[in-house]
């Protein structure tokens, strides 16, 4: 299907109920659809936005094209769900029908305000001369998940960025609130995160220049810029675009990077580290990281996973994106840690011990303990001869794991390599914790403190889990349900 602009950007309403329909069952149908994990109705889902608790349930929002597999007009889908782990979607949330994000309801956080969820976002605007025009929004939510949006944009593109200046992260402190926001330096073209301050949330927004975090270049644009407080400490997560990777090495289109602070001083935007920032997931198709510090005293993300300017398989049956697990983020010995939350849980059936080979619906959770000095491949969704899977490659002799989808199916953007590594101890057992739903593997390594999280696309009939040699190791297998 040719995707001109104009189509792209047809108001929801020229299109029809039935094409609708046909989507959202084309989407269901597929044998790559995720069946735990939060995913798009139909069409193309992108980042998490407005992340919270509110009214007793976790909601999240996720950033929506429902009616096809690009980026077109954007809009907001609501998701609720009472453990984290079943979610339920509520269809879409906030439609792009005001003339203030005519082009786009963007990215955004969202924050309790008395009985209300107020809700902080981009919207986009495009006039006649296709120019941007970025409006930072705010709208209510009520118990009854009613949204009223604010007439007024809250904050206008500052003289000094460009038109690339969205995605509003909401924050409180000290009875005041602040929000980040992602940035283009106009002098310099290079991504910045602007900070804002304001006695209440509809303004007056006072701009306070840019967050100090880095002496190096942060590439020409940061998204979806989050800042959370673990242990005190404050975590900086951010999506620089064109960094240079001699900054910190990476390996997919744009990445999604962390940075540890020590201290973050809100009136003055200084964020002292004595941290290198990271990336945060070795994998291949992680963006977008939502994290929110919630009341429970925890602080949980969910990331995209999907990039931005690449195309996937299931393109062709006109739907693309999911969603991570939610992950829980801790500090253990200054690194950054990320586990499944507690109640993933109660999707496992029942308990079964891995011996080496068995054949699965592609839909499970593996615990693999492998022990020091051991060389083996893990092929997950093997076909029948063993020679098309994904390959898992677990070395705990020389210390390296290795997540390679050369051969795992259909190609996935191959132009940014087949395989992710990272280095383990060397001489050490290692724990890993594997989840694959379908399309989807989340392989979180010696209790969260790596995770390797990608799309695949296994054949029709390629179902077979197999350890490829006589190893020391410990498994156990669940096959998880549907949420
Ligand atoms: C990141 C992003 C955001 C923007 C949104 C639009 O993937 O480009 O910067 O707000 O997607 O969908």
């Amino acid at each position: 299907m040719e995707w001109s602009t104009e189509k792209r950007y047809l108001p929801y309403e020229k299109w029809s109920a039935k094409e609708l329909l046909e989507l959202q069952a084309q989407a269901s149908n597929s044998p790559y659809q995720l069946h735990y994990h939060i995913r798009p109705k139909s069409g193309l889902m992108n980042d998490p936005n407005g992340f919270s608790y509110f009214n007793n349930e976790w909601h999240v929002f996720y950033q929506s094209y429902p009616f096809g597999p690009v980026h077109g007009l954007k809009s907001w889908a609501h998701c609720v769900s009472k453990d984290l782990v079943h979610w339920k979607d509520l269809g879409t949330a906030i439609y792009p029908d005001t003339a203030l994000d005519s082009h786009g309801a963007y990215s955004g956080s969202a924050k309790v305000i008395g009985d209300k969820l107020f809700l902080m976002y981009t919207g986009n605007a495009r006039d006649e001369n296709w120019i941007r025009h970025p409006h930072q929004m705010g709208a209510f939510m009520d118990a009854a998940n009613k949204i009223e949006k604010l007439p007024k944009s809250l904050i206008e593109q500052p003289k000094h960025t460009t038109d690339h200046f969205r995605d509003p992260q909401i924050l409180e402190h000290n009875g005041k609130f602040y929000c980040i926001i992602g940035a283009q330096d106009k002098a310099t073209k290079t991504g910045k995160i602007s900070l804002f301050e304001a006695e209440t949330v509809s303004g007056p927004w006072k701009d306070l220049g840019y967050v100090d975090f880095s002496k190096d270049d942060m590439g020409y644009m940061i998204e979806c810029p989050n800042l959370v407080f673990i242990d005190e400490k404050p975590i900086l997560i951010f999506c620089p675009q064109g960094m240079d990777k001699d900054v910190v090495n990476y390996r997919n289109i744009y990445p999604n990077m962390y940075l540890i602070g020590e201290k973050f001083d809100f009136e003055t935007g200084k964020f002292t580290s004595n941290s290198q920032i990271k990336n945060l997931d070795e994998g291949f198709d992680v963006y977008a990281t939502q994290p929110f510090n919630a009341p429970d005293g925890k602080v949980y993300a969910l990331s995209w996973i999907g990039l931005p300017d690449l195309t996937y398989p299931t393109d062709a049956e006109n739907w693309s994106g999911c969603y991570s697990q939610v992950k829980e983020l801790s500090l253990k010995n200054g690194k950054l840690i990320q586990k499944p939350v507690p109640a993933t849980t109660n999707l496992r059936g029942e308990a079964v011990e891995f011996t080496g080979e068995m054949t699965t619906k592609n839909q499970f959770e593996l615990k693999l303990q492998i022990a020091a000095g051991q060389d083996a491949v893990l092929k997950i969704a093997a076909n029948d001869e063993n020679t098309e899977c994904l390959k898992l490659h677990i070395d705990t002799k020389t210390g390296k794991l290795i997540l390679d989808r050369k051969n795992s199916g259909l190609a996935v953007n191959e132009k940014y390599g087949t395989e992710r590594a990272i280095a383990i101890a060397k001489n050490s057992a290692v724990d890993l914790d594997i989840f694959v739903d379908h399309s989807l593997i989340e392989v979180f390594v010696n209790g969260g403190e790596n995770v390797l999280t990608g799309r695949f696309f296994p054949k029709g009939g390629s179902n077979k889990l197999v350890l490829d040699r006589d190893i020391n190791f410990k498994a156990k297998y669940w096959e998880m349900a549907d949420i």
